[in-house]
C-alpha cells in the first residue's frame, strides 16, 4: 500500500507518484496549485511562464507538494523546503526530521518523485529522443565499462540502453546529493541481458541500489538509493484529485487524459 500512513514508506521501500503533466484533469486545479507555491517557487513558476515550460513546474511542484504533505501530516503549503550546499531539496519541517527522504524529477509532460525512509533516493526522468544523435554524449558522460556495454548491444537496442544507463547514473548523483563534484566516468552501473539493474562498480559499492521504474516508448525513469531496496509502490496522482495505485507493469503505461491527445515531446 502506497497510502501515507503511520510510518510509510518502510524503510527500504520506496513510494513512486507521478503525474503526466499535460493531463487535462488538471486544468482547473491549476490556481490551487499556485496558491500552494512558495515566494520563491511562484518567481520561478511566473519566469518559467513566458518559456513555455510553466505548467510542467507548477505540476511538478503541487504533485511533490501534495505527497509530501501526506507524509508530514501537514497541509501542502505548509511543507517547507531547505536545501544542502549543492541544491538538493530536503524537508526542513518533517515530523521525525530526517526520516522522510525524497527527491523528484521532471521532463516534458511527465512529472515523478519518490519517498522512502532513512536512506538517500535520488531520481532521474528523460523522455527518449526519436534520433540516434543522442548517442553521442554517451562518450562525455558514461564510463568506460558503460561504453562497452552500450557498445555491444544491437544498433536497435542502443538507445533504449543508452536512457537507462542516463536515469540510472543521473539518480544516483541525485541521491548523493553533490551535483556534478561527483566525477561520472568514475562509477558503473551493469545492466543484465533484459536491461535490468545488477550491480554497481564506485565507491560504497554495497550500500547502493537501483532500479529502473518506468519504461515505455515515451520515457525512461530509474531510481538509486543509498541501501537495499526492498519493494517499491507505483502511484498515478492528479494533486488534490485522483491517486491510483498501480503494479509496476501498469505504471506509467497508460496515455495522459488529453483534450489534444498526448503532445509529441521531444527531450526536454
Ligand atoms: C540539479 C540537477 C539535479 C539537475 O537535474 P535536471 O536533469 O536538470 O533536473 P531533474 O528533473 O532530474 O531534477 C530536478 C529536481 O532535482 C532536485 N534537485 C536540485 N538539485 C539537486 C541536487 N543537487 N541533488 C539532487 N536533487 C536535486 C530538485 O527538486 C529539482 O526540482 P525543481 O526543478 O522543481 O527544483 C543535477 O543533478 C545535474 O545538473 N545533473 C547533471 C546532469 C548530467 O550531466 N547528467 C549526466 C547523467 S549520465
Amino acid at each position: 500500500m502506497i497510502s501515507a500512513g503511520e510510518k510509510r514508506p518502510l524503510t527500504g521501500h520506496v513510494d513512486v507518484w507521478y503525474c503526466f503533466t499535460d493531463d487535462h484533469r488538471l486544468d482547473n486545479r491549476l490556481e490551487q496549485y499556485e496558491a500552494m507555491l512558495s515566494s520563491a517557487e511562484s518567481q520561478q513558476y511566473q519566469q518559467l511562464m513566458f518559456g513555455g515550460n510553466g505548467r510542467d513546474y507548477l505540476v511538478s511542484r503541487a504533485l511533490l507538494r501534495t505527497v509530501l504533505a501526506d507524509y508530514c501530516s501537514l497541509a501542502p503549503e505548509k511543507i517547507s523546503f531547505c536545501v544542502n550546499a549543492y541544491g538538493k531539496p530536503e524537508l526542513s519541517n518533517s515530523d521525525e526530521q530526517g526520516a522522510i527522504q525524497f527527491n523528484t524529477a521532471h521532463t516534458s509532460g511527465l512529472t515523478v518523485c519518490v519517498v522512502t525512509r532513512g536512506n538517500d533516493i535520488g531520481v532521474d526522468v528523460e523522455s527518449r529522443a526519436e534520433s540516434r544523435s543522442v548517442l553521442n554524449m554517451a562518450d562525455d558522460y558514461f564510463s568506460v565499462l558503460e561504453l562497452q556495454a552500450l557498445n555491444s548491444r544491437a544498433d536497435d537496442q542502443q538507445l533504449d540502453y543508452f536512457y537507462r544507463y542516463w536515469t540510472l547514473k543521473e539518480a544516483y548523483i541525485k541521491a548523493r546529493g553533490e551535483g556534478l563534484s561527483i566525477p561520472l566516468h568514475d562509477f558503473s552501473v551493469v545492466l543484465d541481458e533484459q536491461g535490468a539493474f545488477t550491480s554497481f562498480v564506485g565507491p560504497e559499492a554495497d550500500r547502493w541500489d537501483f532500479s529502473i521504474v518506468c519504461k515505455n516508448i515515451n520515457y525512461t525513469a530509474a531510481i538509486a538509493m543509498g541501501g537495499k531496496i526492498n519493494g517499491i509502490a507505483y502511484a498515478h496522482s492528479i494533486p488534490l484529485g485522483l491517486k491510483v495505485e498501480l503494479s509496476a507493469d501498469e505504471a506509467f503505461n497508460h496515455f495522459p487524459v488529453s483534450a489534444s491527445g498526448p503532445r509529441n515531446r521531444m527531450n526536454g
